[in-house]
């Protein structure tokens, strides 16, 4: 059983009552000290999504047995397609600083449905300006398709936009939202 397995929208902390603004397709940012919560509120998040996806193409399973919904409509379910990307950024860096193998990767974290950073600021990567280019490749792309992008860091804003530069955070305004936690770590409480 992994830690976050059960993880619920609870309304415990800042960042879950946060998330609930959170919209399919837009691009977010999460900031907050270790252990306020961000990693739990992101699994619930994509806990409840998922669940909200069974809910709409069982509906639409239904309708097309009651034939209220027409086999086109059926077949613009996105749910078999619909895929995950959940990865912490020194996991990420590690992925693609391999020349190699690099492509792959970057492309399934480009075009996945869904791409979770968590964490983004704790990799460990001496050729910093690399990495950095390569997220403002990935993140470049995501906001022109308009696909569910959420990073997490222990990052401020301001720390923030002077790692990564000015792109992505003027991006991130105007397709989602950008959002500071305050709270303490609930670690050890
Ligand atoms: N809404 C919540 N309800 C119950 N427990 C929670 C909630 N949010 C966080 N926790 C618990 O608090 C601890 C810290 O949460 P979490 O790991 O999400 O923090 P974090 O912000 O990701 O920290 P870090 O920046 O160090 O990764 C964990 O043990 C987690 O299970
Ligand atoms: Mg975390």
């Amino acid at each position: 059983m992994g830690k976050y397995d059960n993880a619920e929208m609870n309304d415990q902390t800042e960042v879950i009552r946060k998330l609930k603004d959170f919209i399919e397709g837009q691009g977010i940012i999460l900031s907050g000290k270790y252990g306020c919560g961000k990693t739990y509120a992101i699994h619930a998040l994509l806990h409840k999504l998922r669940r909200d996806r069974q809910k709409k193409h069982d509906d639409l399973m239904e309708g097309y047995k009651n034939k209220t919904v027409s086999w086109d409509d059926m077949n613009k379910s996105t749910f078999y397609s619909y895929e995950v990307e959940f990865i912490k950024a020194n996991e990420m860096y590690r992925n693609i600083k391999n020349f190699d193998k690099q492509d792959g990767y970057v492309d399934s974290y480009k075009y996945a449905a869904m791409l979770v950073i968590d964490d983004l600021g704790a990799e460990y990567c001496p050729d910093s300006g690399f990495f950095q280019s390569i997220i403002d490749e990935i993140i470049d792309v995501r906001y022109e398709l308009g696909r569910s992008t959420i990073i997490s860091t222990n990052l401020s804003i301001v720390d923030f936009r002077n790692r990564y530069g000015g792109r992505i955070t003027d991006r991130i305004k105007e397709w989602g939202w950008v959002y500071e936690s305050k709270e303490d770590s609930l670690r050890g409480k």
